[in-house]
């Protein structure tokens, strides 16, 4: 069964189609935005390794021939050169205005590609496959790409919405436990900030989806997905209450910059943790009950993520380090720190209210644990 979820931006439609086996299916999915049947893939090794020939046969069927450009895995691909690299190949290919180029891969691919695509010819579509767990609930909606640069991550971009979005959840069956888990760490951010239903649903769903168990996995994305469509709907380029899908961000951006954005902490073990974190100074606050962060703690150790501080192995700075690392941030606005916060399971919002104080002491008793 294919799942679907429209993103209803005026001028911009598209739609995530969420189900097994799409790579199969992907060429009568792509075949309607075509004016030509050819596409330019771009991808990273470990995904073309495992599923290229999945996608090019799935093209193939509906008649689509497919050029694809395969670059290193990792962060550290999401650079200026490596952009340079794909605008550069998109052109050898003789990519035009009419064509679609296909970000095939995790989240930095789509970034890197979306973004490749918004600089060529001023702009040409483009169509998120997305293979990680991050990237289908996360990172290939909403239409943020961009590349990391020397001062940090993601500060050079544009916002560019993909044409289509294809989640094969089949897939995330290639994942290792421990990508897929930092994947869910997004999924639990959808149920923290703003369905509490769905928080309940990830408790009952959670070990079973973690399993293997499909119709979960589809549940899943399609929920993440639609919350998040619906926040950027109304909010495209973060204006206010897209912000919101930062909850945990602020403490875990910290904690993956204190380990050097290394294999020490994923991107999405860092958000579990900081989502545990920004429940803690929300009840110390008294903005909501003790039991919050203690619900949030205890759902992300049944799952077997990384919860504390204490399951981050190696050095951290002290409160202070963390702190500063906290303010170099991109949602320090006017030098100010942004937070998102939340009343109870399912209600976050955005405050620049928050006592450095109350932050430190949830630091200080956080790095006291290790
Ligand atoms: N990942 C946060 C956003 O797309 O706004």
């Amino acid at each position: 069964m294919i799942e679907r979820v429209a993103v209803d931006l005026p001028g911009r439609e598209y739609n995530v189609e969420i189900g097994q086996g799409l790579l199969a299916k992907a060429g009568s999915h792509i075949a309607p935005l075509l004016r030509r049947p050819r596409v330019a893939i771009i991808s990273d090794e470990t995904v073309a390794a495992l599923h290229l020939e999945a996608l090019r046969s799935g093209l193939g069927d509906a008649g689509i021939t497919a050029e694809a450009l395969i670059l290193p895995p990792g962060e550290a691909t999401k650079c200026w050169a490596q952009l340079t690299a794909c605008v550069e190949w998109l052109l050898d290919q003789q990519v035009e205005r009419g064509d679609v180029v296909v970000a095939f891969g995790g989240g930095v691919i789509g970034d890197l590609v979306g973004f490749a695509a918004a600089m060529l010819r001023r702009g040409v579509r483009f169509v998120q496959i997305p293979t990680s767990l991050l990237a289908q609930v996360d990172s290939s909606v909403g239409g943020k790409t961009g590349i990391n640069t020397r001062h940090g991550k993601n500060l050079v971009g544009a916002f560019h919405q993909p044409s289509l979005v294809l989640a094969d959840t089949g897939v995330l069956g290639t994942l290792t436990p421990r990508d897929f888990l930092a994947g869910y760490g997004e999924v639990v951010k959808y149920g923290l900030l703003g369905d509490a239903g769905f928080f309940d649903w990830l408790e009952g769903q959670g070990p079973a989806l973690a399993a293997g168990d499909v119709s979960a996995r589809i549940e899943a994305v399609r929920r993440s997905v639609q919350m998040k469509a619906d926040i950027v709907m109304r909010d495209e380029t973060e204006q206010g209450e897209r912000a919101l899908l930062n909850l945990g961000h602020t403490f875990g951006h910290a904690l993956e910059a204190a380990t050097g954005y290394s294999s020490r902490l994923l991107h999405g073990e860092g958000v579990a943790i900081g989502c545990a974190l920004a429940f803690e100074l929300s009840s110390r606050m008294g903005l909501c009950s003790q039991e919050a962060p203690s619900r949030v703690r205890a759902h992300l150790r049944t799952m077997g993520m990384k919860v504390d501080m204490a399951d981050i192995d190696g050095d951290l700075p002290d409160a202070a380090g963390l702190l500063a690392l906290m303010g170099q941030d991109k949602k320090v606005v006017s030098g100010q720190l942004h937070f998102v916060l939340a009343r109870e399971i399912g209600a976050a919002f955005t405050t620049a209210d928050v006592a450095v104080e109350d932050v430190m002491s949830v630091l200080e008793d956080a790095l006291a644990q290790r």
